[in-house]
């Protein structure tokens, strides 16, 4: 049983301002929780907190009922795997997996049963007489995992773990550890920058800026409706289309000025854009919500704009048309059928079910 508590935690390095602010996160016993954000906006630091690698400036943490502030890492039945792993070079991948096991003076019996296990669960069973020069970066990681695993922790912590491996390996990675988590059914922390690593992992996931966890939720609750600009734009690749304009009312309805064009707001979002009108907001669609008027069935006067075509990236299975408007840019991702012709104009269709609202001074979300 190990749910893991953050309550109202800070941190402030010597002398420094504060790095993580306010951090509250309640994380269930054999949940996977990833925490992502841009580069220097505080995972790390709150994974070190739980790890008890760093110290805790104010508020609490406990691993079910126990409050760990001032256990010492060796006492809190964590383990943690870094992106660098560190593993010992003189030792086999066996010594490196048994070592924390000797160290806290396990008996041989016991220490080969959990190796020989963790091992058979990684897929590196052959691989146990080798030395880390001797194996793959995605074998070492394994090794990394492995040396994880044979603890038994209450509690995993990965700060990065795919960073160092190649892009083929690292979605790879990716799957296995999904699957281990499934297999071993432990609570496990990770810590990420890469959005679609959180949205492939998580059970929830945390977004994270500024040293605050701005939304904390499941990987498509985050992806539906997030909280504000800044978590819609961090979660999807490519990455949500943002446009501004003015909200008008003509006629009793509510539209969305773009340049040229007006996009009509559905009748359930009017009671919360109505103290808009007459001002700017920021219009905001992912690039699969946008289509090609030839190839929409539902394209109506009042979702329809003009755009040129600038740019078109061929996926394979999909196209990715760089449009723009005289006022806006914008990615549509269409079927590999829809091959408009570069520099004409495209006839865009927005599915005005799923479009976003924000408001243009605190990022917060309308609809
Ligand atoms: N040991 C440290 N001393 C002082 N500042 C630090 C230390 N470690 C990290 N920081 C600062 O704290 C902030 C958060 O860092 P970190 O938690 O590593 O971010 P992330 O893991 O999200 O990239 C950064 O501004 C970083 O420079
Ligand atoms: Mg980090």
């Amino acid at each position: 049983m190990a749910e893991v508590k953050l309550k109202k935690i800070y941190k402030a390095y010597t002398g420094k301002t504060q790095v993580v602010k306010n951090v509250n996160l309640q994380i269930h016993d054999k949940e996977f929780v990833v925490l992502v954000g841009p580069s220097g906006c505080g995972k790390s630091t709150t994974l070190r907190m739980i790890a008890g690698l760093e110290d805790i400036t104010e508020g609490s943490i406990h691993i079910g009922d126990r409050l760990i502030n001032d256990v010492p890492a060796k006492d809190r039945n964590i383990a943690m795997v870094f992106q660098n792993y560190a593993l010992y070079p003189h030792m086999n991948v066996y010594a490196n997996m048994a070592f924390a096991l000797k160290l806290r003076k396990y008996s041989k019996a016991d220490i080969d049963l959990r190796v020989t296990e963790a091992a058979e669960i990684l897929g590196i069973s052959h691989l146990v007489t080798r030395k880390p020069k001797e194996i793959s970066g995605g074998e070492r990681q394994r090794v990394a995992v492995g040396r994880a695993i044979v603890r038994k922790p209450d509690v995993f912590l990965f700060d990065e773990p795919l960073s160092n491996l190649d892009a083929k390996l690292r979605v790879q990675m990716r799957t296995e550890l999904h699957k281990l988590h499934l297999k071993i059914q432990t609570t496990m922390i990770y810590v990420t920058h890469d959005q679609t690593e959180a949205m492939t992992l998580g059970d929830r996931i945390a977004v994270m800026k500024d040293g605050q966890v701005l939304q904390f939720d499941s990987p498509l609750d985050v992806y539906d409706n997030p909280i504000n600009k800044f978590v819609a734009g961090f979660i999807g690749s490519p990455p949500m289309n943002f446009m501004n304009g003015k909200i008008v009312k003509d006629n009793g309805s509510l539209y969305f000025g773009e340049g040229k064009f007006r996009i009509k707001a559905l009748g359930d979002m009017n009671s919360k854009l109505e103290k808009y009108i007459d001002k700017e907001v920021v219009f905001g669609i992912r690039p699969e919500n946008i289509y090609d008027k030839l190839f929409a069935s539902n394209a109506t006067p009042d979702n329809t704009l003009n755009a040129i075509c600038d740019v078109m990236e061929t996926m394979g299975s999909e196209n990715h048309l760089y449009l723009s408007t005289d006022k806006n840019t914008m990615v549509a991702v269409v079927e590999a059928s829809n091959k408009p012709t570069i520099g004409s104009m495209v006839e865009v269709v927005f599915d005005m079910e799923k479009v976003h609202f924000f408001d243009p001074s605190t990022e917060e979300t309308i609809v």
